[in-house]
C-alpha cells in the first residue's frame, strides 16, 4: 500500500523532469536550417561539429543553443565563442532568421570581421547582445536603439568606428553598456545626460577616440559605474558629479578635462575616483574627507594646488598614497611632502 503511494506521488514528478529535459524539446525546421546555415558561414568550424542535421538542434551542445523551455520550442539563446574559423569571416547572416532571440553573443574570435548588420533589427526579442574580442568593425547601427528589449549591450574590444549612436538613450530597459576598446569617435551626444532607462547602471566607454567638450547636458547623468578613461575628451568634467548622483566608481583618466575640482561635490557612495592625466585645476575640496567609501583615489598629473585636506580616507588607507597625488602644480601636506 505504501508503495504504492509513493510511486503514485513520484510518477507526475517522472514525467515533469522527462518533459522539461531538454532531450524532449525539438527546434523547429527552419531553425535548423538556419542554425545550419550559421555553421556553414563560419567555415563549418570543429567546434560545431555536434550540429547535425539529422539530431534535434535543441540538444546541441547545450552552452551555444539555448531553447525556450515552454512549447513552441524556439532558439532563444545562441552563445558562440573562441570557433576556429578559417579566415576572417563576417557575422553571419543566417542568424538574423532566428527570430526568437533573446540573448546573441559572439566573443574571441579574432577572425571575426566585417560591420554589425543593420538586419540586427530584426532581433526584436534581443534582451542581451555582446560581441567583444573580435575584429568586427564599422559603426555601432543606430538602428539598435529599435530593439526596445535590450537590456544589456556589451562590445568592448572590436574595432568598431564612427560615432556613438545618439538614439541609444532612448532605449526604455538598457541596464548595462560596455563600449570600451574600440575606435569609435567624436562627441558624446547630448542625449547621453537623459537615458530613458530608470535602470541604466553602467556606462563604460575607455580606450576609444571620444573627443570635444563634455555636454553640459551630462549633468543628468547617475549610473554607479561610469568609465570615461583613456579618450580625447575635454571641458568641464564637473557636470558628471553632484551631491545627489548615486556613482560609485568614475573614472575620467587621460583625458583632456579642465576645471576647478575646488568646486565640485561628490555624492557619498563614491568608492573609486580616478581622475589621473588631465588638466584639472584648484584645490582639493574638503568633501573628499567625508566619502566613507573611498577605497580608490589617484589625482595624479593634473594642476592641482594647495594643501591636500587632512581626515577621512586620504592619509593612511592603502593604496591611498603619495602616487595618488603626484605630479600636480603645487599640491602639498600629507601624505606630500609639507606645504611651505
Ligand atoms: C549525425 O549524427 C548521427 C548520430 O550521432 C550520425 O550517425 C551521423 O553520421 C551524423 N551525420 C553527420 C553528417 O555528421
Ligand atoms: C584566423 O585565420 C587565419 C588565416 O587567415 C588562420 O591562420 C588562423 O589560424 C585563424 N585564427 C583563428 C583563431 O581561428
Ligand atoms: C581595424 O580597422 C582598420 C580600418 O578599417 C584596419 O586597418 C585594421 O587592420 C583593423 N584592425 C583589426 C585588428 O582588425
Ligand atoms: C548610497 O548607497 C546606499 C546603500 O547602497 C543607498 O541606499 C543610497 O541610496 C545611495 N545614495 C545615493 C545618493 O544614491
Ligand atoms: C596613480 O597614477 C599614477 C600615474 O599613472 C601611478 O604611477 C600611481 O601608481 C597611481 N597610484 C595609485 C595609488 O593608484
Amino acid at each position: 500500500m505504501a508503495t504504492t503511494n509513493i510511486s503514485m506521488f513520484l510518477l507526475p514528478i517522472v514525467l515533469l523532469l522527462i518533459w522539461v529535459s531538454p532531450a524532449a524539446l525539438s527546434c523547429s525546421p527552419h531553425e535548423k536550417k538556419a542554425l545550419l546555415q550559421i555553421k556553414q558561414e563560419l567555415g563549418n568550424p570543429s567546434k560545431l561539429s555536434s550540429w547535425n542535421a539529422s539530431t534535434d538542434c535543441c540538444s546541441w551542445n547545450g552552452i551555444q543553443v539555448e531553447c525556450s523551455n515552454t512549447k513552441p520550442y524556439h532558439v532563444s539563446q545562441l552563445e558562440l565563442y573562441g570557433l576556429d574559423l578559417p579566415g576572417p569571416v563576417n557575422i553571419p547572416p543566417s542568424i538574423f532568421n532566428l527570430l526568437d532571440l533573446e540573448q546573441l553573443s559572439l566573443f574571441e574570435m579574432p577572425n571575426l570581421t566585417g560591420p554589425i548588420p543593420s538586419q540586427i533589427t530584426n532581433l526584436k526579442k534581443l534582451q542581451i547582445l555582446y560581441i567583444f574580442s573580435t575584429s568586427v568593425s564599422g559603426p555601432i547601427p543606430d538602428s539598435l536603439a529599435q530593439i526596445k528589449t535590450l537590456w544589456s549591450i556589451n562590445l568592448y574590444g572590436n574595432n568598431l568606428s564612427g560615432t556613438l549612436p545618439p538614439s541609444l538613450p532612448s532605449l526604455p530597459t538598457i541596464h548595462v553598456i560596455f563600449l570600451d576598446n574600440n575606435r569609435i569617435s567624436g562627441p558624446i551626444p547630448d542625449s547621453y545626460g537623459s537615458f530613458a532607462s530608470k535602470n541604466l547602471v553602467t556606462l563604460a566607454m575607455s580606450h576609444n577616440l571620444l573627443s570635444g567638450k563634455i555636454p553640459a547636458s551630462l549633468k543628468g547623468l547617475d549610473v554607479y559605474f561610469l568609465d570615461l578613461s583613456w579618450n580625447r575628451l575635454e571641458g568641464d568634467g564637473s557636470v558628471l558629479f553632484g551631491a545627489e548622483k548615486s556613482t560609485e566608481d568614475i573614472r575620467l583618466a587621460g583625458n583632456l578635462f579642465s576645471f576647478d575640482i575646488g568646486k565640485v561635490e561628490f555624492g557619498r557612495n563614491i568608492s573609486r575616483l580616478n581622475l589621473k592625466h588631465n588638466r584639472i585645476y584648484g584645490k582639493l575640496p574638503e568633501g573628499l574627507t567625508k566619502l566613507q567609501h573611498l577605497t580608490r583615489l589617484n589625482v595624479s598629473y593634473n594642476q592641482l594646488c594647495g594643501p591636500i585636506p587632512q581626515g577621512g580616507r586620504l592619509q593612511g588607507y592603502f593604496p591611498i598614497d603619495a602616487s595618488s597625488f603626484a605630479s600636480n602644480k603645487c599640491l602639498c601636506g600629507p601624505p606630500l611632502p609639507p606645504c611651505k
